[in-house]
């Protein structure tokens, strides 16, 4: 279904970017795992892929800096001849109440999250555009949509890429490159780990599915965006919630 397609995910060492990676890449993909600070993890994804019979490397680079996007842009587009597939997963979170948020807690959230996606797709989308068509799928958040105590920094990047995917959208259509975003709600992975049984049992309770996600489930969403069963289809937030912002 995707063979054929290069497809580039972000903070793909682990997590919802690792299992986005094995997912788009059982599917046919050629995946570039990129990563920050682990090497080691993103190899793990890279050979994890491998084993199940599929394709990928890794590619180091920080988001946050835009110098660092355009060469790997470049680079890879040097090196595989073309980018069919975005996808801005890399993210972190530095949470506290809004009168005790440290300037560089709002900074360098904004910074990897929203800034993230702008520098990869600011790099690209000229590439798309010669190309005719593509796929960007940009990870946001229920929390960008609802709002969150405690994440003043994170849900403002979230509802940032809304903003980011739908204005690219409008400007990139013409050409046959679709721009949509996921928004998971709770799912398993080490960013949620560090949730206190009484806040996942709150945030369960008001979850329509009663559970949390898995990263799987959120995969599969953003494998079908990248899809061209999903060909009509861009400018959207799609919610992987279990109904939590119904
Ligand atoms: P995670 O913390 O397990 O993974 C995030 C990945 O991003 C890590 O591999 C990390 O190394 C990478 N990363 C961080 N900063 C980077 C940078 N500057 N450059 C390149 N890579 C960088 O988190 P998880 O849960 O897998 O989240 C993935 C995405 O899904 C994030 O954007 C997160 O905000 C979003 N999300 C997660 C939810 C959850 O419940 N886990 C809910 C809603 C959204």
């Amino acid at each position: 279904m995707l063979n054929g397609k290069v497809a580039l995910v972000t903070g793909g060492g682990r997590g919802i970017g690792r299992e986005i990676a094995l997912t788009l890449a059982e599917k046919g993909a050629f995946v570039v795992v990129n990563y920050r600070g682990s090497e080691e993890k993103a190899k793990e994804t890279v050979e994890a892929i491998r084993h199940a019979g599929g394709t990928a490397v890794s590619y180091g680079c920080n988001v946050a800096d835009f110098t660092d996007c355009g060469e790997m842009i470049k680079n890879l587009i040097e090196e595989y001849g073309h980018i069919d597939i975005l996808v801005n997963n890399a993210g972190i979170t530095k949470d506290s109440l809004l009168m005790q948020m440290s300037e560089e807690a709002f900074d360098s959230v904004v910074d990897v999250n929203l800034k993230g996606c702008f520098n990869t797709m600011r790099h690209l989308s000229r590439q798309l555009l010669k190309q005719k068509g593509g796929k960007i799928i940009n990870i946001s958040s229920v929390s960008g949509i609802l709002g969150n105590p405690g994440q003043a920094n994170y849900c403002a990047s979230k509802a940032g890429i809304i903003g980011l995917t739908k204005s690219a959208a409008r400007e990139l259509g013409s050409r046959g490159i679709t721009v949509n975003a996921v928004a998971p709600g709770l799912i398993e992975t080490e960013m949620t780990k560090g949730l206190s049984e009484n806040a996942r049992k709150t945030l369960e309770e008001k979850i329509l599915l009663k559970r949390s996600g898995t990263a799987r489930e959120v995969a599969e969403a953003v494998a079908f965006l990248a899809s061209d069963a999903a060909g009509y289809i861009t400018g959207q937030v799609i919610a992987v919630d279990g109904g939590m912002a119904v």
